[in-house]
């Protein structure tokens, strides 16, 4: 009795043996070198599509956004209406360290939040009075917050960033 036992239990365990083997081998030449390849391929996926968003970044530059005609007009009625007096007596620097560096950095090319590299754009200062005053995509409008000379003066500022 105890024999019979003993031989069914071998020769299930020659069985389980022999399939285990069987999984094993299958797994480690077959689909283990092809796992193993899916994942070089992948691998060199990401590398490949990081290194091209590398370059990509490197080479941003803005294009001219058309940006509204309407505001453009309203942006001319600031610009004139603001005397260069009127900027002589505020301090852009402090102005746009209260109301800008928090997104665009202290030298305008943080780009926190998106914001725009003020360093290479290549905005007309109708078009950075326009885009202050009414703000554009996840900026902010500045109507009601500034004054409209703090605006224009602000708008002057920035451009310094360029050089
Ligand atoms: C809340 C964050 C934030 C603040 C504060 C902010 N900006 Fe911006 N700014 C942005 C973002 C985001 C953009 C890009 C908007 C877009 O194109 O969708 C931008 C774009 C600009 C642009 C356009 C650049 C281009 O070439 O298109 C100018 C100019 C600018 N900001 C100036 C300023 C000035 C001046 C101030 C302060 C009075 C200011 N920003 C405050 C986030 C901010």
């Amino acid at each position: 009795m105890s024999i019979k036992l003993n031989s069914q239990a071998i020769t299930m365990m020659i069985g389980l043996c022999a399939l285990l083997t069987f999984i094993a081998c299958v797994g480690s030449t077959d689909s283990g070198t092809q796992k193993k390849q899916t994942i070089r391929d992948e691998v060199e996926e990401v590398v490949g599509s990081t290194s091209t968003a590398i370059a990509k970044e490197e080479e941003i530059v803005y294009e001219e956004k058309s940006v509204d005609p309407e505001k453009i007009a309203k942006a001319k009625e600031i610009i004139a209406s603001v005397s260069d007096e009127d900027i002589a007596q505020l301090d852009a620097l402090k102005l746009f360290r209260k109301n800008c560096a928090i997104c665009h950095g202290r030298k305008g090319n943080m780009k926190i939040n998106g914001a725009k590299d003020l360093t290479i754009s290549k905005l007309t200062m109708e078009e950075r009075v326009a885009n202050i005053y009414f703000g554009q995509g996840l900026m902010t409008p500045f109507k009601g917050v500034m004054t409209e000379a703090e605006i224009v003066a602000t708008a002057k500022y920035i451009q310094g960033f360029r050089e």
